[in-house]
């Protein structure tokens, strides 16, 4: 109950920042009940794609095969049963895991997805776009010959890109490894990014999904009926992403109280809520390795892991 009320806080907190940045932070979307509204959508991706299963295992084996001690380090693990499916192949010993999320819920999932594994793991509840990351890895996971830092679900596609791309570098130690799985665009075409665009636009009219998504502002008493939830795509070149941003535009006059604040909306402001990224995968790699990384060769598995921070992109074609 007491994480329930923490969690609240920390909407109007955000919220109670709406006049300066006109933003949200999409890490409350999985809050309280958005956790559940959440995973009651998803299926782990490795029962439609058991090839990819068979794929990542033998790259966690081909990395074990090389150091003794090492820490897979989930960013966003959600309920850790996509890790659950990975880790059960492999052995106990020698690979630890520590899911990390900013939603208590989640976590509580995550323990109950866990509850009878056998392998040394935590659950920590941080945000991973906070410094609070670095102080955690430097406390608890630096004795290890090697950190595998994971961003499974798309979730590095949801946060600003040249900020999270910094501060991984300063927190992954040479020979660290970090993998991203994220959706790739399928060639560069406009017919391939329109695609993309009616898929994104498809979620606008499932009740579920726009539930998902206002389901934070309902929570501070923002009625549903003065706004409409909008899409828009754009182009993120750095990074070689398509950006689909949800936004809300209100189509009122509001007024909402959030700790002792009011906030006045009008007809036509808008409000940023969620923004998904798909990839071009060559430009995503070079955007790291102006960063210092290196790509891992998974088809020889071959690599170094010596002196650079390796890069695993993964794959999810649309
Ligand atoms: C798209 S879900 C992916 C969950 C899981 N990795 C999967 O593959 O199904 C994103 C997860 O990241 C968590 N998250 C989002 N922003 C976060 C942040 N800034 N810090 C920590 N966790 C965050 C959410 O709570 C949620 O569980």
């Amino acid at each position: 109950m007491k994480k329930d009320t923490d969690d609240l806080l920390m909407v109007k907190q955000t919220l109670s920042q709406f006049s300066f940045r006109r933003a949200f932070e999409q890490k409350m979307l999985y809050f309280s009940d958005g956790a559940d509204m959440f995973l009651d959508q998803c299926v782990v991706c490795y029962e439609n794609d058991p090839d990819l299963l068979d794929a990542d295992v033998s790259v966690l084996k081909n990395v074990m095969a090389q150091k003794k001690n090492i820490a897979l380090i989930s960013l966003g693990c959600g309920d850790a049963s996509r890790e659950k499916m990975l880790l059960d192949l492999l052995p106990a010993a020698g690979l630890d895991y520590y899911g990390i999320d900013s939603s208590h819920i989640m976590l509580d999932r995550a323990k109950e997805t866990l509850k009878n594994s056998h392998r040394k793991s935590e659950l920590v509840c941080l945000d991973f776009g906070s410094s609070e990351l670095k102080d955690w890895v430097d406390k608890t996971v630096l004795d290890y010959d090697l950190r595998i830092f994971v961003f499974f679900g798309n979730t590095f596609a949801n946060i600003p890109q040249a900020y999270m791309a910094d501060s991984l570098r300063m927190v992954m130690l040479p020979g660290d490894i970090l993998w991203l799985d994220v959706t790739f665009r399928k060639g560069v075409s406009s017919l391939g990014d329109g695609k993309l665009y009616e898929r994104y636009q498809g979620w606008l009219k499932s009740t579920k999904m726009r539930n998902f998504i206002l389901r934070p502002l309902k929570m501070v008493g923002l009625p549903e009926k003065n706004i409409d939830l909008r899409l828009e795509m754009k182009r993120e070149v750095s990074v070689g992403a398509l950006k689909f941003i949800f936004y809300l535009e209100m189509k009122n006059k509001t007024e909402i109280e959030v700790l002792g604040e009011t906030l006045t909306l009008l007809p036509e402001d808008i409000v940023n809520i969620l923004q998904i990224r798909a990839y071009a995968p060559n430009k995503l790699l070079q955007f790291f390795e102006a960063r210092g990384f290196e790509p891992f060769d998974e088809e020889s598995g071959q690599c170094n892991l010596k002196k650079e921070k390796y890069i695993i992109i993964h794959r999810f074609p649309l």
